[in-house]
């Protein structure tokens, strides 16, 4: 595809994450009575995760924003790109809150390596390589989609219609986050900007662990509790294991294709 209409793509996704930005609320309450307090607790901590995981993405988009300084147009989608998570971070938080008494209080400890260690980390390379936090960002809005039409089919049989539609809501805005990042990727390369080993080899590293902190395999000792809670609302868990495998090596094979490689 030509830069040009990479760049108007990225410009129309750019507007409509701004129009995004002030759409109608959806209320944040549900009735939760005829819900057992296990399947209640079990929807706090899963919607609790999420919107960790929110964070974590909001995060990493700061120092791309970074990066791309150096372009309005880039810069103006990663803008909206990186307010549309942290939305979905408040508006996660808020349902917990509103419907489940629950706050998480507690950082778990996958929070505090993979969040607080690695990525800040990253953080430091990203601003002149970016391409590997991109990547990973890339992975992240693939194995959003899936786990959050998963828990959207788990809301409309729980009868929680708002969650449903909160979560159709934030599915709109991920569809726009992987054109987006696709066409991210796109001008990067047809700007003549570098693609090298080094990238592959840092975004290899980074998708390894990235894909231990959504581990779900039953060896992962340290996500128990999230494997509980997405087996009592009736999630595959080994599933979503394998899935997570089949998208890094997807999103690796994006890049390589991006750098010549394959
Ligand atoms: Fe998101
Ligand atoms: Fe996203």
């Amino acid at each position: 595809m030509n830069i040009n209409r990479l760049k108007e793509i990225i410009t129309k996704l750019a507007e409509d994450g701004e129009k995004a930005q002030s759409a109608p609320a959806i209320p944040r309450i549900d009735s939760t009575s005829h819900l057992t307090t296990e399947r209640k607790l079990a929807w706090a901590q899963l919607l609790s995760s999420a919107a960790s995981a929110e964070e974590s993405e909001e995060m990493v988009v700061l120092p791309v924003l970074k990066a791309f300084e150096y372009s309005d147009i880039l810069h103006r989608y990663l803008k909206t790109h990186m307010e549309d998570e942290s939305r979905h971070r408040d508006l996660l938080k808020e349902y917990v809150k509103n419907n489940f008494s629950y706050e998480k209080k507690k950082k778990t400890l996958t929070d505090i390596i993979i969040y607080k260690g690695i990525f800040r980390g990253v953080n430091v390379i990203s601003e002149k390589r970016p391409l590997p936090i991109i990547v990973a960002i890339l992975f992240y809005e693939w194995f959003a989609e899936e786990f959050y039409a998963e828990l959207m089919n788990r809301a409309g049989e729980d009868k929680l219609i708002n969650l449903k539609n909160l979560f159709i809501q934030i599915e709109k805005d991920e569809l726009r986050h992987r054109a987006g990042i696709k066409a991210l990727l796109g001008i990067w390369k047809s700007e003549g900007k570098k693609i090298d080993k080094i990238d592959i080899f840092y975004t290899k590293i980074l998708l390894g662990v990235t894909r231990l902190d959504v581990n779900t395999a039953s060896w992962a000792f340290y996500n128990k509790r999230l494997r509980r809670n997405l087996t009592n609302l009736g999630l595959d868990t080994e599933k979503i294991y394998r899935n997570s495998k089949a998208y890094a090596d997807k999103a690796i094979a994006e890049l390589e294709v991006q750098a010549g490689l394959n």
